[in-house]
């Protein structure tokens, strides 16, 4: 057995292996750790726990499975701090993992609720759905899920089930490699200033083609973006009707280098350069294209008002303190996802402009009618219904004065 640690998230206290022991000087902890556990995820599985018991308040679990579990940390956390006495399946490649989660498993009292095994991902979720389907499925690999994804949705329980997706592979969606985004996620990625937009987008309409052909629907409930990954969560329902209808949420995001305008295309129409707006005399490029890729809305503004009660109700000091913000920003976004966000300071490098403090552009943006909004994906970004013309114009005026 490895050398292990005791470790605390939420209210769940589990085993792993020691990970400053196997890290060293190494700032991350990394796939060679005897039993993967990274410390510094544990926003995302907060935010991962309020997000399933917000999901429960409305939608019945029963099973879930969790095909990539390391320690078992992320599903011991759902059995333990979500209410309900729903089942889960936990599994991992690894045979010390497997073995440090039974361990788990057993010390938290679960062995009743949750079963361990060792194996592979796609092989258990294709064999152990078919005695029962799953009510939601949790896959966090290392790098990309789209190996897993078919399996996940296929496992998932037809008449509707909840897919929460990570994906780490983020030089990929965010536009280094765009013919590897094209072939593993459908779409090209590309480089913007909201770059980790366009990932959530390739991801969830990766969602939507591998839902599409298995017939079923997407309803896209929330998007985490933070540090070296973004996740997803996503409804499910085998629904082809719907599916069809969504077509039109699959598109192409067109973003000009010099003048930092954006345009979002449904796939269908027919894009002529001479339409796309620019935002500045003369300017004529380049523009990039990144999709196709998920257009639609990327949160369920109900589904949050439900985490944020959810929230309410747990013991909050336990949970990382950037939560609340998190969820706060992500509530404020959730209306105005039809539009990219833009980030002040890579407008303010574009334009020459010393980036005032974002509250003096919101003001000035609600002043003269717009919407406008903070969001989670970038402290320096804002969503808004205002061109780009119109926030550099705010930023002169108030450099003059
Ligand atoms: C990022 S870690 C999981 C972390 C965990 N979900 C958490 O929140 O701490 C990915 C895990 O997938 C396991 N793994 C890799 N390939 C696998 C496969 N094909 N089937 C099952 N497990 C696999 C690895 O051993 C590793 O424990
Ligand atoms: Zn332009």
């Amino acid at each position: 057995m490895p050398i292990e640690k005791k470790y605390t998230e939420g209210r769940t206290t589990f085993l792993s292996a020691d990970v400053e022991y196997y890290s060293g000087q190494k700032k991350q902890p990394t796939a060679s750790l005897p039993v993967f556990y990274n410390p510094r995820m544990q926003l995302n599985r907060d935010l991962s726990v309020l997000f399933l018991r917000a999901y429960m308040m409305k939608h019945p679990v029963e099973l879930m499975c969790e095909p990539l579990t390391g320690s078992g940390v992320r599903t011991l956390r759902y059995l333990n701090e979500c209410r309900g006495d729903f089942k889960a399946i936990l599994c991992d490649a690894n045979p010390l993992a497997a073995e440090t989660a039974q361990k788990n498993v057993e010390a938290l009292g679960f062995s009743n609720r949750a079963e361990v095994v060792h194996g592979d991902a796609k092989l258990l979720l294709m064999s152990k759905s078919r005695e029962q389907r799953f009510d939601f499925v949790d896959i966090d690999p290392f790098g990309t899920p789209a190996p897993y994804l078919y399996a996940a949705v296929q496992s998932i329980n037809p008449r509707e089930g909840l897919l929460a997706i990570t994906a780490t592979d983020m030089p990929v969606l965010c536009g280094v490699h765009p013919k590897i985004a094209l072939r593993r996620y459908g779409g090209f990625s590309t480089r913007t200033p909201y770059t980790h937009e366009i990932a959530v987008r390739l991801l969830n309409g990766f969602i939507y083609n591998v839902a599409g052909a298995c017939d079923c629907s997407i309803k896209p409930l929330a998007v985490l973006s933070t540090d070296h990954y973004v996740r997803t969560w996503v409804k499910i329902e085998a629904n082809r009707t719907e599916a069809n209808l969504q077509a039109r949420e699959i598109g192409t995001i067109l973003y000009c280098t010099g003048c930092m305008h954006s345009e979002i295309r449904a796939l269908s129409m027919k894009v002529e350069d001479s339409s796309f707006e620019h935002q500045k005399d003369g300017c004529t490029g380049p523009i990039r294209v990144a999709g196709p890729l998920w257009i639609g809305e990327l949160f369920s503004t109900e589904y949050l008002m439900d985490t944020i009660k959810a929230h309410e109700n747990v013991d909050r000091e336990t949970y990382h303190r950037r939560v609340p913000d998190m969820l706060e920003k992500m509530m404020g976004e959730s209306a105005l996802t039809n539009r990219p966000y833009i980030d002040i300071h890579s407008l303010c490098d574009l334009y020459n402009l010393t980036p005032p403090k974002n509250q003096i552009i919101i003001d000035g943006l609600k002043e003269q009618g717009f919407e406008v909004t903070r969001t989670h994906f970038k402290p320096t970004a804002i969503r808004t219904t205002a061109p780009v013309s119109e926030i550099t114009r705010i930023i002169i005026e108030h450099t003059k004065r």
